[in-house]
């Protein structure tokens, strides 16, 4: 729409900057009047407003003239290609840099290991300087434009993400931008009274703010980072620290803070990032008497930022990682009807966490009600489905969707945290509680996808039956995150069954925080026995390589909002169909430790012609169906074709 303040500003800029190519003028003049009335809505008509303006296109003028020019033309074919990330083609990993191998340079290195597996898309956690001991494994930023010593520098994640491209690969990179390190120099020159740098944070000269917010704000690391404010005696003033202590939360309301993370994410979708990982941007807008996430003003910065990274760097996407409730995490999807107008991937949370209800129960009924009431999301964007992270599992499902199937919300998450951290005699699950809540009995839960499947227990106990069901739940957890609708993300370990690793409890930095408990450094003796038939680093390294190999056989896989649930009448199996015009597939799950059945009726109902029949796709087999049935082992599951 036509706006004459933000014409204005755009023909100054035309006048001042005649040389900008044809694609940095139209994307500025397609998105400018949408930023400045977003800027207007954060913000007020106040009268600096358009200088601020005038300075956001200077950053995005800046970084689009340093701007690569392979990247331009990688950003021209993806601006004709928009749905490039919505292929079956893509599968990825996640890994700590300094865990998996020692460093950037050794990575560039070891691109075959991932190619040998069919992983095309590397995240790669934070890399950026972190100060060692306050660093939250990275999510603590000292300096956004400089790669942290011990994993190499800028030239490497550049050199890298060139390799990544030359071979069809892809890299996504961590952004922290809610919060800096205190070591940061915003943060410093804030410690040392600078007024310009504290109004970067929430600084408080007393309590009243303060203890204003905590009366809603709820706590993240309740055990180890109590409160959410911070009182150095430095400046005299208490900050504002969301998650712990060294972790300066940055305040938004200050246009300035706006423009500099801008700045900042041009500069990192420059060194040739395919996709920013947003972390923890639920929380980015605070206001007193909220919980202060999933605000409108947090979506609405979302906003500005995509529209940004649109007119400098549109082959840079963004993935939201906000881990809150389904119908939240949709909105970070944008409110455009038919495109995204803020993240075009989101964390698939609600399928995860209830994939662990499903492990604990062997039944699909809190899954399948809640997938279903999640809003449909809207075309051009997807899900990355996900098992294991770097984080707890928290077992956030809504109450309401428990209480549809029968069980009580509450009673039913501390049954599942007293499974998932074996604290129930027959459980084969060996996680460990996360910032327990001794009110409740509940947490969230640490623990490596092997270990909380049962092979920990298995291989202590020396059960060999254990043991098989422990590998086909770790292949049927991976078979279901490479076949539902999204992008599957490994994570780095699990498709070599690595263990929880204990070593962190006398680590000094890590003790305090069990996640490092499946946190492993890759052990790259015990990862050749991947190669040693029947080991379980064999089987699930194996069978994982095969089911992304099928993946990327199928376009039906791509994601084109076409995963639909099946209902098998039966809660043990897990049913869902993917079908595009290319073909369609039916995964059909065992989620239990006994033999389930389907039968040919649901076939038909599912419009295949039976008489010609129908083949699997896993097992490349044609499947008898002559009795009329077809029996799923233990943990078993088929992806079916027409014949
Ligand atoms: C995200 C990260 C988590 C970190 C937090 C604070 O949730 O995934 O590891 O502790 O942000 O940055």
């Amino acid at each position: 729409m036509y706006n004459p303040h933000s014409q204005a500003l755009l023909v100054d800029h035309f006048f001042n900057k005649p040389k900008l190519d044809i694609h940095f003028q139209t994307r500025l003049a397609t998105n400018l009047s949408a930023i400045r009335d977003r800027f207007v809505r954060l913000y007020g008509e106040r009268e600096d407003l358009d200088d601020h303006l005038g300075r956001l296109i200077d950053v995005m003028s800046k970084a689009y003239e340093s701007r690569d020019k392979a990247l331009k033309k990688s950003d021209f074919q993806r601006e004709r290609n928009p749905d490039w990330f919505l292929s079956e083609q893509i599968a990825g990993m996640m890994f700590y840099v300094d865990r998996f191998c020692g460093d950037l340079p050794m990575l560039r290195k070891k691109l075959d290991y991932f190619e040998e597996l069919g992983i095309n898309l590397l995240h790669i956690m934070p890399v950026l300087e972190s100060p060692e001991g306050r660093s939250d494994g990275g999510y603590a930023v000292s300096d956004y434009r400089k790669v942290d010593a011990k994993f190499g520098t800028m030239e490497d994640v550049q050199g890298l993400a060139r390799d990544l491209h030359r071979k069809g690969m892809y890299l996504m990179f961590d952004m922290v931008i809610n919060h800096t390190s205190e070591d940061h120099e915003w943060a410093k020159k804030a410690k040392a009274g600078d007024k310009t740098y504290q109004d970067y944070y929430y600084c408080y000269d007393s309590r009243n703010i303060p203890d204003q917010f905590e009366q809603s704000l709820p706590q993240v690391f309740p055990d180890t980072a109590p409160g959410n404010f911070t009182y150095h005696e430095d400046m005299r003033k208490w900050v504002m620290t969301v998650f712990n202590n060294y972790q300066w939360d940055l305040n938004y309301t200050n246009p300035t803070v706006l423009i500099e993370m801008i700045d900042v994410l041009l500069f990192i979708a420059n060194q040739g990032i395919d996709i920013i990982r947003l972390d923890a941007l639920a929380f980015m807008w605070k206001r007193v008497g909220t919980d202060s996430q999933n605000l409108e003003e947090a979506h609405i910065l979302v906003q500005i930022m995509k529209a940004c990274m649109q007119v400098v760097a549109p082959g840079t996407i963004f993935l939201a990682e906000a881990i809150v409730a389904p119908h939240h995490i949709v909105r970070y999807f944008g409110n455009g009807r038919s495109v995204s107008n803020e993240c075009d991937i989101a964390y698939n949370a609600t399928l995860m966490t209830l994939l662990w209800d499903t492990v604990a129960t062997k039944s699909n009924k809190l899954l399948t009600n809640s997938l279903h009431q999640i809003p449909k999301k809207p075309e051009g964007t997807t899900w990355l489905n996900y098992i294991r992270c770097h984080d707890d599992i928290g077992l956030g499902y809504e109450d309401h969707h428990a209480q549809q199937v029968g069980y009580d919300g509450r009673a039913h998450r501390s049954f599942l945290t007293d499974f998932l951290t074996g604290k129930i005699d027959w459980s084969f699950s060996r996680g460990m509680p996360f910032m327990e809540d001794k009110s409740n009995g509940t947490a969230r839960i640490s623990g490596s996808l092997a270990s909380l499947a049962g092979l920990e227990r298995a291989i202590q106990e020396n059960d060999e039956y254990a043991r098989e069901l422990a590998i086909r739940r770790i292949i049927l957890l991976h078979s279901i995150i490479i076949s539902y609708g999204g992008i599957p993300l490994l994570y780095s370990g699990d498709e070599v069954a690595a263990l929880n690793d204990y070593s962190f409890q006398s680590h000094k930095d890590h003790k305090s925080d069990n996640r490092w408990v499946h946190r492993p450094k890759m052990n790259w003796e015990e990862a050749k026995l991947r190669h040693e038939e029947g080991t379980a680093e064999n089987r699930v390294f194996h069978a994982t390589k095969v089911l992304l190999a099928i993946r990327k056989q199928s376009p039906e896989f791509a994601d084109q909002n076409n995963c639909y649930l099946v209902d098998a009448h039966n809660d043990h199996l897990l049913g869902y169909m993917r079908q595009n015009d290319s073909g369609k597939t039916f995964v059909i799950a065992n989620l239990n430790d006994h033999p389930e059945r389907i039968y040919f009726d649901l076939m038909i109902q599912l419009g295949f012609d039976m008489r010609a029949g129908v083949r699997d796709k896993v097992r490349d087999k044609t499947i008898d169906f002559s009795n009329y049935e077809l029996k799923l082992e233990p943990y078993e599951f088929y992806w079916i074709k027409q014949q």
